[in-house]
């Protein structure tokens, strides 16, 4: 089986490829080559250095490569908006551009490569659940992936599409928040969550359930109930 893993060379990308390489061949993608260096020292790893917001390098590297069975398009970037009031519209188009029109990169590239009957899944994130204080570029950012995949889902009858929902993981994309992250788990733990959806073809891939699930109740709360919460977590 051969999967493929974007942003394979950190955080949950990196757990999720050394998971997937005890049982399946791991095209494990990034751009830290001292990262790629170590990965490709295993078996059943070939590293593959390209950045997603490239798209000519990006068809460049998967080119050569084989048909995949499942597709991971995990990289991404996350940048907070501090003060709504005088807007970073160059910050929004970085995000925007690594976790969103990147994917439109990816799938222009990969898609054609994955074999019928196969699987493509798109890490997005709990954010997307409700709106949250600072997260105006990156939760719409991961909005919009989640709307991506849910189309992708109707229009590719041959491809499982799953979209991956996850809470707070300890990572280096997390490591720099200042804020405190409740039910945070680890990357292992996250790979383990994705694996398993994964293999069950899950349509909605979302962990741990006790804080994704607390979310979608919060959600289906009445609007002015959670923007008075919102607001109340304001600096
Ligand atoms: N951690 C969380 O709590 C959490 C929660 C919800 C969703 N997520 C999502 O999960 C995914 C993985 O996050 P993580 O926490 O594991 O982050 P991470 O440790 O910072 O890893 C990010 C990965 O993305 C790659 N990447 C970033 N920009 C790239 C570019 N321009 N071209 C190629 N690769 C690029 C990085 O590779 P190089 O540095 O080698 O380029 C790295 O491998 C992200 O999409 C993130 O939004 C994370």
């Amino acid at each position: 089986m051969n999967v493929l893993i974007t942003g394979a060379t950190s955080g949950i990308g990196e757990a999720l490829a050394l998971k997937y390489a005890t049982d399946a061949h791991v095209f494990a993608c990034g751009r830290s080559q001292d990262k790629l260096d170590e990965l490709a020292q295993h078996d059943n790893i070939t590293a593959v250095r390209f950045d997603i917001t490239d798209l000519a390098d990006i068809k460049q590297q998967v080119e050569s490569l084989p048909e995949f069975d499942i597709v991971v398009l995990n990289a991404g970037s996350c940048e907070y908006i501090n003060d709504a009031k005088h807007f970073d519209s160059a910050l929004f188009e970085r995000v925007i551009k690594v976790n969103l029109i990147s994917l439109g990169y990816c799938l222009e590239a990969m898609l054609p490569k994955i074999k019928s009957g196969g699987q493509l899944a798109i890490v997005s994130s709990s954010v997307t659940y409700l709106p949250l204080t600072r997260s105006e570029a990156y939760g719409a950012s991961k909005a919009g992936a989640t709307y991506l995949a849910k189309c992708l889902e109707i229009d590719l009858p041959d491809i499982d599409v799953s979209v991956v929902h996850p809470g707070f993981v300890k990572t280096p994309l997390t490591d720099k928040n200042d804020f405190p992250m409740p039910m945070a788990i680890t990357a292992e733990q996250a790979a383990q969550y994705m694996y398993k959806g994964l293999k069950k073809r899950h349509k909605e891939i979302h962990f741990p359930k006790r804080f994704t699930l607390f979310l979608k109740l919060l959600r289906a709360l009445p609007w002015f109930i959670w923007s008075k919460l919102a607001k109340g977590m304001v600096r």
